[in-house]
């Protein structure tokens, strides 16, 4: 199988070295801008195509590897040529294979192909694509082959519907974005403290890399401490109270409700409910 690229950017990139990395060929890159299709061919030890049509033509698979707003307007590119026979896959964690509209009519495979991971680099990244975790979606007819492909480079992956891709890539989000975003607000709490930035950096590092490390270690469940897994009201009562003008107390009281349920699973038989209720209220 061939595998060619469209979009030479840090998925194309890296994805693209990692195939090759795992003995798969590539047929080289297209891209929109000729010294990206150039550079990553070179990296990959591929081909450079200035000719969509001839990528098209030289490639049994076709990985699209633009930003998602570009990918509907690729796809009609694409579509002018004969792709016949031909697997197409996206990379969105927020688009599902349905963007290559009519691909059917094509007697082609569309698929959704989502590495679980954050790639940060063009040229450096691609040995991080081993521990992705991969999501597909597409034409039954040809899943397996994809599943397969993935597989084979000793990748996890799960195969999943259509209509759950937004809510799945916000669960991607939950896991990467928003924990920047409880972080910011722990910094932004301190400096109200009167933290230096330096000084939260240094306070914040060894909690928050330690939680990480116990959660990844012992679970979500067993790895949770602090006021709400104590059923400690009263100190709840306290932060929210201090919080009351700060624009991240609906943040704090929106996680301790998800943290209540976490709660529950490590302490089935401890009462929670006056401390839910209160949360409820404080909406
Ligand atoms: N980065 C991540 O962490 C990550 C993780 C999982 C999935 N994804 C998905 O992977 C896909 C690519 O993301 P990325 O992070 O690799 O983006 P990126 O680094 O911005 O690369 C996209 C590349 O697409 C090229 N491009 C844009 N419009 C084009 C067009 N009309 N025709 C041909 N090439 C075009 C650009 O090429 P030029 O350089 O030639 O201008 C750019 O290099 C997206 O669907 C994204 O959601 C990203």
């Amino acid at each position: 199988m061939n595998i060619g690229f469209i979009g030479a950017g840090k998925v194309g990139c890296s994805l693209g070295k990692y195939l090759t990395f795992n003995q798969h060929f590539l047929s080289g890159y297209y891209s929109r801008n000729p010294e990206s299709s150039a550079s990553a061919a070179n990296y990959t030890g591929s081909r450079q195509f200035l000719d969509l049509s001839e990528l098209i033509s030289s490639s049994d698979i076709i990985f699209v590897t633009v930003p998602d707003g570009a990918i509907a307007s690729v796809w009609d590119e694409i579509v002018r040529f004969d792709i016949s026979g031909k697997i197409i896959c996206h990379c969105s964690g927020a688009l599902s294979s349905s963007v290559f509209s009519g691909i059917r009519d094509h007697s082609a495979y569309g698929f959704s192909v989502h590495p679980f991971l954050a790639i940060s680099g063009k040229f450096d990244s691609y040995q991080d694509i081993s521990k992705a975790f991969f999501t597909i979606e597409g034409s039954a007819e040809k899943i397996q082959e994809v599943c397969k492909l993935i597989s084979d480079m000793g990748n996890s992956y799960q195969i999943i519907q259509a209509d759950v891709k937004t809510k799945y890539h916000a669960a991607a989000v939950f896991a990467s974005n928003l924990m920047i975003g409880v972080m910011d607000g722990a910094a932004q709490l301190l400096k109200e403290c009167g933290f230096t930035d330096e000084q939260a950096e240094k306070a914040l590092i060894p909690i928050i890399s330690g939680n990480i490390q116990n959660a990844i270690e012992k679970g979500t469940t067993k790895a949770l401490t602090g006021p709400v897994e104590r059923c400690d009201t009263g100190t709840v009562k306290g932060h929210i109270s201090a919080l009351e003008d700060s624009d991240l107390k609906n943040l704090y009281v929106e996680a301790s409700k998800q943290l209540i349920k976490v709660a529950l699973r490590k302490h089935p038989d401890r009462d929670y409910e006056e401390l839910k209720n209160f949360l409820e209220i404080c909406d």
